[in-house]
């Protein structure tokens, strides 16, 4: 079976993903049911489970829990007492049956949570030694790859052992041998997996929701570990095979704080993923070489100008993050973009024809207004590429091209690590897009691409390290009835965003300004003790910027900065507060200085005491026009 080289990418991978494994005296079809909706929260397009028999039974279906609760209940009794059960979050490829997990060989079945990069090479081995593949998933071939060691040993330990010393990428596995009845195996690489044993029954899961009905303590598997446990016992081997002990962990977490993570609200733990998945969405699409790619045949083409105009569609925070992907293509390639509200759109007759390319941004991928723009976009003959977050989902499937972004499941209503990794995605192009029109060399736009990967993430670790400070500047502000953003460039795209985060979670009425606006109008609303935030990243107009501050501090402002730390050096900004956002490329602190405004507008919200998941009036996707 030929693999389809898209961007290098293994199909189907699998981050997110829920794995459940039980092992003991009761029926293990219902705890696993019961262990894979307590990790629903994390997303996911299809789900199955696995029985310790002889042969090994299994059952897949495609879509929601009850469904394969529906197919589990058509097979009858199930007595089984162990077993291993998935829900699959797929991130490339569309969902089937015949990619969800289970997997199984001639010896096992395994799930899968993570991302096997060697599945290739890997494959056309296996290929050569007799095997082959029912699915196109990097999870089949890895459960191929133990199944030949262990076809080679007889023992399953030391054939997990042997495979994982070839795997290279992600794994977390749970594994069932069809002749080890009722042993649950365990190894994890890079992905999270957890461990119970309370005497009579052991489980293992992707996360601890998964285990708190079983015990509050756990192991968490150190990296290439592997676990084998049977009704009663656990044991812990090493990668050489030496018997090793784990140390147990505690939490005092119900299964819902365990679902956040122990934080608060989903979107603070969301906003604490950022520098995960900025890491991850951009490792996946740099080529060997370390230039942006995307796997999507018509950016070549793009590339290469043959296209008259780039126009960047979205709703909300998906059109936000376009003003920056505008600023950063205008920058770095010197195109012409134009940035449209998803919902004007079609209603304004938009000059878009076959020469076009048509960008459309969604978290969810189901906004009604964009999915109304893609098709108008299309109707008009125009190249409609999509960045889009939830696979399979309509703007994915009807867009002539798509790059997905991997933020991973964003449960809070409030975009937050969706919208930076959509930057993160915009700045890629806009690298690409720039080394084609000769504006840059690779070598520069090597440099580029490395900074996003590591300077980024680390520079928004950084900021959440500093979130005390932010939540106390937040309890200054957060009972004003205005607050007003002002920045210049790059800074005022990021205002526009920071801007609809403070008042879609805070209620507090908030507006965002260019700098150069506020004498026309806006500063008539600035009165004594009105928060502004001022935002500067940009050094080439930072003074112009400290001369907005003067003129809002004159009306008696309560002025915030958001600078970075080289700038907050450099001038002397008359504010009453400073968040200092650390150096990186000047071009990419948007997307560093982004995380300092959510976290602001999150420390606001909960604050005043609002469900800031939930807040009022808003859905996480609005399928209605
Ligand atoms: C952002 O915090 C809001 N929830 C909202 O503006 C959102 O960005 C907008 O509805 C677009 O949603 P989408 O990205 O799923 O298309």
């Amino acid at each position: 079976m030929e693999y389809r080289k898209g961007n290098g990418l293994p199909f189907f991978n699998h981050i997110m993903c829920g794995i459940i494994g039980y092992t003991g005296a009761e029926a293990a079809a219902p705890k696993l049911l019961t262990g894979l909706r307590t990790l629903e929260y994390r997303g996911y397009d299809s789900a199955g489970i696995a029985l310790s028999d002889e042969p090994i039974l299994t059952v897949k279906a495609k879509g929601r829990i009850d469904l394969l609760e529906t197919k589990v209940k058509e097979q009858g009794s199930l007595p089984q007492t162990c077993g291993i059960g998935h829900t699959r979050w797929a991130t490339h490829g569309a969902p089937s049956d015949v990619n969800s997990h289970p997997h199984r060989t001639a010896h096992l079945c395994l799930v899968h949570n993570g991302i096997i990069e060697n599945y290739a090479e890997l494959g056309e081995e296996l290929k050569h030694d007799g095997y082959s593949f029912a699915s196109e998933t990097d999870t089949e071939i890895a459960a191929c790859l133990i199944d030949r060691f262990y076809r080679e040993s007889g023992e399953p330990v030391s054939a997990i052992a042997a495979a994982c010393k070839r795997l290279r990428g992600s794994y977390a596995f749970g594994i069932l041998f069809e002749d080890r009845k009722n042993v649950l195996y365990a190894v994890r690489k890079d992905s999270p997996l957890i461990a119970v044993h309370t005497g009579q029954e052991g489980v293992i899961a992707s996360d601890i929701p998964a285990v708190l009905a079983y015990s509050h303590t756990y192991y968490r598997l150190e990296e290439g570990v592997i676990a084998e446990l049977s009704r009663e016992t656990i044991r812990f081997w090493s990668p050489d095979g030496r018997e090793v002990t784990q140390q147990s962990e505690t939490v005092d977490w119900n299964v819902e704080q365990a679902q956040k993570g122990g934080f608060p609200y989903f979107m603070i733990k969301e906003i604490h993923e950022e520098p995960t998945v900025l890491r991850k969405t951009v490792e996946a699409r740099l080529s060997a070489e370390g230039l942006p790619f995307f796997g999507v045949k018509r950016i070549d083409e793009i590339a290469r100008g043959d296209f008259d105009s780039i126009q960047i569609v979205g709703c909300g925070s998906a059109m936000h993050i376009g003003l920056v992907g505008r600023t950063l293509i205008e920058d770095l390639a010197r195109i012409p973009v134009s940035v449209e509200i998803a919902s004007e759109f079609r209603y304004r007759d938009p000059i878009v024809g076959k020469r076009d390319i048509v960008i459309l941004i969604s978290q969810s991928g189901e906004t009604a207004d964009t999915v109304a723009a893609l098709r108008h976009a299309k109707e008009k003959g125009a190249f409609t590429l999509a960045i889009v977050n939830v696979i399979g989902s309509t703007v994915a499937r009807e867009a002539d091209g798509v790059i997905y972004t991997w933020a991973g499941p964003e449960i809070a209503v409030a975009t937050t690590k969706a919208y930076s990794v959509q930057g993160a995605i915009l700045y890629l192009l806009a690298i690409k897009l720039a080394i084609a029109n000769h504006r840059i060399s690779e070598k520069e736009a090597k440099t580029l691409c490395f900074s996003l990967l590591r300077e980024i993430p680390d520079a928004v670790q950084r900021i959440l390290n500093g979130k005390e400070k932010i939540a106390e500047t937040a309890r200054l502000i957060q009972n004003a009835e205005h607050v007003f953003f002002i920045g210049r460039k790059a800074d005022w795209d990021i205002c526009v965003e920071g801007s609809l985060k403070l008042k879609e979670i805070s209620y507090i009425h908030s507006e965002a300004y260019a700098t150069g606006e506020l004498k026309h109008g806006t500063i008539s609303l600035v009165t004594d003790g009105t928060p502004v935030i001022a935002l500067m990243t940009q050094e080439d107009v930072c003074e112009k910027t400290v001369s907005g501050i003067r003129e809002v501090k004159a009306r008696g402002a309560f002025v915030v900065s958001v600078c970075r730390e080289s700038l907050a050096k450099k001038y002397e900004i008359p504010c009453d507060a400073c968040l200092t956002v650390p150096d990186t490329e000047e071009l990419f602190s948007p997307l560093v200085a982004i995380t300092a405004l959510q976290l602001l507008a999150y420390y606001v919200s909960e604050g005043k005491g609002i469900d800031v998941d939930k807040p009022r009036n808003l859905a996480k996707s609005v399928t209605v026009e």
